[in-house]
Order: C-alpha cells, then sequence, then structure tokens
C-alpha cells in the first residue's frame, strides 16, 4: 500500500525530513458517523499516544495553546539543527518553495486562493495588520461588540489616541441565542462613518459563536469591510471561507490545528491587499502581493515548515471528526455538573451557537480562587474569567485529553460544591 512519502515522492515533492506521522496514525478513523466515531475510545487513545504531554497536570486551557504532536515537534526540531548548519540564505533558498507548499495547503483547507494566505506569527499579527493597515481618519468609526480580545481592544484604543477615531462596542448578550436582535444591533450602530466591522468568531471568553455571513452580508449591504478574529475556530470546527464570507479572518495555529507555537495566518480577500498597508514596510513592487505581510526581516522559517506536518496530522482524523469529538467531550463534563445546584452554565448549549470551549461559574465561589486551587492542590488548568458581562472558568479539552482526566476535574468541582475551597 503506498505511504503518504511514496505519493510525495511520486509528486517530486518528497520531504525535506522525514515524517512522524505515519506511525501514529496508521489507521484511518474507523467507519461510521463523526458522532459514532467521537465515542469511539480506541481511536482516541491513539491520538492521545501521538503526543508527549505531561500527564501529571490536566490541561483544559487548550483555547490557550494545544499541545503539538511529536510528529510536529520533531518537524520543527529537524529543520532548525538544519538552519543552525547552513548559512541563512542557503537555508531561505532551500525551505523558501516548502514555505509556499505551507500557503497552499492552509488555503486549501480554509477555501480561498493561496494568493489570500499571509502567515504570520499568530492572531494577533493578523489582526493588528488589518487594524493598524486600514486608512482611517478622525471621526472614522468602528464597529465592534463588549467581548473582543482585549489585545484587539488596546489596539483600537491606540488609534483612538493617535488618530481620534471612535469605537462602538455592542453589548453582547450571554448567551447570545438570537441572531436577528443582534443583526438590528449592528444595523442600528452602523453609521456614514463606519469603516470597519469588527468580530469574533467564536468569543474566547464564553465559547460563543457569532454569526459571521449574516454580520458580512450585512456589512456588504453597506458597502464596509468586516474583519474575523478566528482565533479559536480554525481547526476546531468544520467550516470554509464559503460559511463566512468575510473581508479579513485572522487565526493562530498553535491553537486548534495544534501547530508550532508562534504560527497563524491572514486571509485578506484580493481586492483589499493593495490597500491594506502591512505593519512592517514592504518594496513597491509588493503592494498588491499576498507575501507584502510576510516581509517582517530575518527569522527562523523552521517552525513556519512545520505546519505542513501539523495539517497532515490535522487532515487525517479531519476536521468533522475533531469538531465531534471536541464537543462530545465538552458533554462528558457538563453533563456531570450542569445539573447540581449552583452551577451557572454561561454558555449556549445550542450547536449553531457553540462548540467545544464552555464558560461556567459556582455561584458564591470566586473564579480566580477557582482557579488558583485547582491549578495549586490538583494540577488542573483551567482560564478564570473576570469580564463585567461574565464571570466563571472557562474550560476546553484537546485531542489529548483522557474522559478519565475529565471525570478527576469533575470530581473535584463537586467536592468544591459540596464543600467549598479549603482554606
Ligand atoms: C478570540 C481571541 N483572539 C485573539 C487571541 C490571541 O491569540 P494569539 O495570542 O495567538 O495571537 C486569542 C487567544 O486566546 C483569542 O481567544
Amino acid at each position: 500500500m503506498p505511504t503518504r512519502r511514496h505519493f510525495l515522492g511520486h509528486l517530486g515533492m518528497a520531504p525535506l525530513f522525514p515524517s512522524l506521522i505515519e506511525p501514529f496514525t496508521q489507521a484511518a478513523p474507523p467507519e461510521g458517523d463523526p458522532d459514532s466515531i467521537a465515542r469511539n475510545e480506541s481511536y482516541w487513545r491513539e491520538i492521545q499516544s501521538a503526543f508527549t504531554v505531561d500527564r501529571s497536570l490536566i490541561h483544559l486551557n487548550n483555547g490557550g495553546v494545544c499541545p503539538t504532536p511529536q510528529c510536529v515537534q520533531r518537524v520543527i526540531e529537524d529543520h532548525q539543527s538544519y538552519a543552525y548548519n547552513v548559512p541563512f540564505y542557503m537555508h531561505r533558498r532551500t525551505l523558501k518553495p516548502q514555505w509556499e507548499r505551507v500557503r497552499k495547503g492552509i488555503a486549501h483547507a480554509f477555501g480561498c486562493s493561496s494568493e489570500e494566505i499571509a502567515l504570520t506569527r499568530n492572531t494577533s499579527e493578523g489582526m493588528e495588520t488589518c487594524q493598524m493597515g486600514i486608512d482611517l481618519e478622525a471621526g472614522d468609526e468602528i464597529v465592534t461588540t463588549d467581548q473582543d480580545y482585549p489585545r484587539m481592544l488596546n489596539t483600537w484604543n491606540q488609534r483612538i489616541q493617535r488618530d481620534r477615531i471612535a469605537l462602538k462596542q455592542i453589548p453582547l448578550p450571554v448567551p447570545m441565542e438570537n441572531t436577528e436582535s443582534l443583526l438590528d444591533a449592528f444595523r442600528a450602530h452602523i453609521t456614514p462613518r463606519t469603516r470597519l466591522i469588527m468580530v469574533c468568531h467564536m468569543v474566547d471568553l464564553t465559547g460563543q459563536l457569532l454569526p459571521v455571513k449574516e454580520i458580512a452580508m450585512l456589512g456588504k449591504e453597506h458597502g464596509i469591510p468586516v474583519l474575523v478574529d478566528g482565533a479559536q475556530t480554525f481547526g476546531q470546527i468544520d467550516f470554509t471561507y464559503e460559511d463566512l464570507q468575510c473581508d479579513f479572518f485572522a487565526t493562530s495555529l498553535h491553537k486548534w490545528l495544534m501547530g508550532p507555537p508562534g504560527t497563524g495566518f491572514l486571509f485578506v480577500k484580493q481586492p483589499h491587499i493593495s490597500s491594506l498597508w502591512p505593519l512592517m514596510p514592504a518594496e513597491e513592487e509588493l503592494k498588491a502581493d499576498i507575501r507584502k505581510f510576510e516581509d517582517v526581516g530575518t527569522q527562523s522559517m523552521s517552525r513556519f515548515i512545520a505546519i505542513s506536518e501539523a495539517l497532515a496530522f490535522h487532515n487525517r482524523i479531519g476536521i468533522a471528526h475533531k469538531e465531534a469529538r471536541l464537543r462530545y467531550l465538552r458533554q462528558c463534563w457538563q453533563d456531570e455538573l450542569i445539573p447540581l445546584d449552583r452551577i451557572r452554565l454561561h454558555t449556549s448549549t445550542h450547536s449553531a451557537f457553540s462548540a467545544s470551549l464552555a464558560t461556567f461559574e459556582i455561584e458564591g465561589i470566586d473564579s480566580t480562587l477557582l482557579r488558583d486551587y485547582l491549578w495549586n492542590t490538583h494540577r488542573i488548568v483551567v482560564r478564570p474569567i473576570n469580564h463585567p458581562a461574565v464571570q466563571g472558568i472557562r474550560v476546553s479539552p484537546g485531542l489529548q485529553t483522557t474522559l478519565r482526566e475529565l471525570s478527576q476535574f469533575t470530581d473535584v468541582i463537586k467536592h468544591v460544591i459540596q464543600f467549598g475551597i479549603p482554606s
């Protein structure tokens, strides 16, 4: 039976370094629909073994950063040691063609032209490229929500101070399950001075999914471009560009793609490329070229090249299976805790409005104290949420998470509900 390496060899595209993916995921996902595969523990045990995570702690903050499978770690290390040993310009010459292959792989997964994808360090860099790169004059307005990621709000604050623009923030209900009233709120905030709409695909505070396509359509109606913060969705849920139709989209690949830390991509719809200024000015001849957003001087390329391995790992499992498994893991802890007194879930249970991230609160228990107790006493990692609109802890299992780890977590929470946090 031909292997992946034989296949690439036939295409004249043999990888520079061997891949470890075959030993880990030799077996194809089992037969069946994604929901039944999501419950097939022997399949997921094989996937769990692809990770080298420290099992003395329970990582339930995968929305922060997911672990990188061993096959990806190896490719980063191999490319990095190659880079240490040859002059940089040769390293660049050899690896640049692989960089273009990564671009094509990402474009294929996102469903756009590879001429619309720039590789970046993370979501923040992609978002800020758009936020800082769009021409704005004093009095111009940006419409967004009250639950965007703080770094993006800081970026607007800087433009408010430097350029005297205005930011309009729509309060999002927690949870938000009424698309029509949200669209009405956006409509009501649009004025002749609105220059951009910015929204999260998934809000990091609660895991709330927002109706990006409908918001993008509203933007189109008014001739206003829409910028989407996709940090939490690429690699976690099954969608392509067709389902969003926005003008700009930025994400990190060290989250749900489980790629190398410090990688991401920015999608810029073709007609916007020439008018968007890069964060670091590039040669004039690159003005209409997506590569102008990557012209950031000398940097290590190894982690970017290893994105190919993360994509291969991701594609081998399949996004539909991955999404179903991640949703199932949420269901497992949620079914244990939600019926209990004093638990308040702040995330919609409707699949159109949420996926695997969810935030809950124990009435009367401070979220930061709970986070500290979970870590200091039980080595369980969660994210505390302290925002005017929502308080609690956010739980986000990953593909490496076992059902046993989830039941250890729910046992501790049940104990806290009964006896409080020991002083
Ligand atoms: C919605 C959202 N946007 C942006 C970011 C920032 O991601 P990064 O630090 O990878 O740039 C995060 C990180 O958790 C996030 O959840």
